[in-house]
């Protein structure tokens, strides 16, 4: 499957789409259930992990039927490139108090791990009531990441993925689809 006739892609051609909406659709809804059922008492706490997780964050919430709070983390790893450069600064961090919240850290796809083992270790630190970790893809090739990764949406190939938040040099993150670039 390919889209060479959208309008949104600069005219670049992607190899192909790996997730059409109805997929990513129907994924997320159960993930939603998911993530109801996993949560029957205390604060719940949505820490999306921007950017890359905010078309994801949006529809998943939307899909959790308990109370919740939402707020958002900004680590910085991979500039344009498309290989992880392994350097995660956290460059924006939330206000929210996390000490005895459940707290539940959004992301878009887990490619080495560092982002989240980085992530994960000083969130650890502000003594939350748990913490797990939801990504809508998982490459599965993460060999940094010693912290199970509760809940994931898909299983991701091992390409490059722009779309439904994921980028390219800031590129693609409105496709309503997930795509593979050549
Ligand atoms: P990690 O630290 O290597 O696990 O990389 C995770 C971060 O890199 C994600 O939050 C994404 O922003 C980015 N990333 C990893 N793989 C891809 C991809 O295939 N497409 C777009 N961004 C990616
Ligand atoms: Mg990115």
């Amino acid at each position: 499957m390919s889209a060479p006739d959208d309008p949104r892609l600069l005219g670049r051609d992607v190899r192909r789409i790996a997730f059409d909406e109805a997929t990513l659709r129907a994924r997320v809804a159960e993930l939603g259930r998911e993530i109801t059922a996993a949560y029957p008492d205390g604060d719940l706490l949505v820490l999306g992990l921007l950017k890359g997780s905010f078309v994801f964050l949006a529809d998943l919430v939307r899909e959790i039927q308990r109370p919740l709070h939402v707020d958002f983390l900004v680590a910085s790893s991979y500039g344009d490139a498309t290989v992880s450069s392994g350097d995660v600064r956290l460059v924006y961090d939330p206000e929210t108090v996390l000490e005895g919240q459940h707290i539940l850290l959004v992301e878009d796809i887990i490619d080495s791990g560092r982002t989240l083992s980085t992530l994960l270790a000083l969130m650890t630190l502000r003594a939350p009531r748990s913490i797990e970790i939801c990504a809508l893809l998982h490459k599965r090739i993460a060999k940094e990441l010693s912290h199970p990764v509760r809940f994931v949406g898909f299983d991701a190939p091992n390409e490059f993925l722009v779309g439904y938040g994921l980028d390219h040099a800031e590129n693609f993150r409105h496709l309503p689809y997930v795509a593979s670039l050549r």
